[in-house]
């Protein structure tokens, strides 16, 4: 079974100001900034994107912008492209965050348009997928998870997908301090690695890199990232401190997935 490379990246969301983002972005440069075992992917907020992508260039971590408009230019009101993110050295894209989704209310539609997008001009993409608590109470967990990367990676060519991570992220596990369980979130990532493999093939399904996200936290993150199938984490709260960040990107060097 192929090995992958552990991913783990910290969605800063919104917050951190100015002085902030920057000292934390040199925080983890500073730690694993030459470090080839693990992939590190920093997402701050549109203003100190290009600061951070200025403190992270020359190492192994990436940055990442939390969201971008499909479209290459125009009368497009408050977006951003794509290729501006890439004048200030983004090299990362996250694409259908539950918050996105359900607070902005973002679609499907739009959730591939931009993640075909990005791909497209030579960015990585994180497509995050996940079930509302009703749809897991419902049952429907691998079905929701199925749909999201159906329609997600819809038009994503076998090539493109190797610079493809999905993060699931369960919606009630976000925020609240509530984890799946390392059972239950290997399951669902199994099943989402049988979705990539009817899409795909079974060693793209391999190879592609499937990171939990919810309320990991330092004394979590080892369990969970132990799974066969959970190759890192993307991370909320914990990614806004230095220390639990570095704890959580240690965890995953520790572990593998799929090894
Ligand atoms: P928390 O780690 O704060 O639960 O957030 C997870 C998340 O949404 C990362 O994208």
């Amino acid at each position: 079974m192929a090995i992958r490379k552990p991913h783990v990246g910290g969605n800063w969301k919104m917050n951190l100001h100015g002085n902030e983002a920057a000292a934390l972005a040199q925080a983890v440069v500073d730690a694993v900034g030459g470090s080839d075992a693990v992939d590190v992917t920093i997402c701050p907020a549109f203003p100190y994107l290009s600061q951070v992508a200025q403190i992270a260039a020359g190492s192994h971590v990436k940055v990442g912008a939390q969201d971008a408009y499909h479209e290459a230019n125009g009368a497009f009101t408050g977006e951003v492209s794509l290729s501006m993110l890439q004048d200030i050295g983004v090299e990362v894209l996250l694409t259908g965050h539950s918050e996105r989704r359900h607070v902005i209310g973002e679609t499907d539609v739009l959730v591939n348009a931009k993640t075909r997008a990005a791909l497209d001009a030579g960015l990585d993409v994180i497509l995050c997928v996940g079930e509302k608590e009703e749809q897991r109470d419902a049952g429907q967990t691998d079905a929701v998870n199925a749909a999201q990367t159906y329609y997600g990676l819809a038009g994503v060519s076998a090539d493109q997908m190797a610079r493809v991570t999905i993060a699931y992220e369960p919606v009630w596990a976000i925020g609240t301090g509530k984890t799946a369980t390392p059972a239950d979130a290997q399951n669902a990532h199994a099943a989402i690695r049988k979705v990539l493999s009817e899409m795909y093939d079974n060693n793209i399904a391999q190879a592609t890199r499937l990171q939990y996200g919810g309320s990991v936290k330092p004394a979590n993150a080892a369990e969970l990232f132990g799974q066969t199938d959970i190759d890192g984490g993307l991370i909320g709260g914990a990614a806004l401190k230095a220390d639990d960040f570095l704890a959580i990107v240690d965890a995953a060097v520790g572990t593998p997935a799929g090894a």
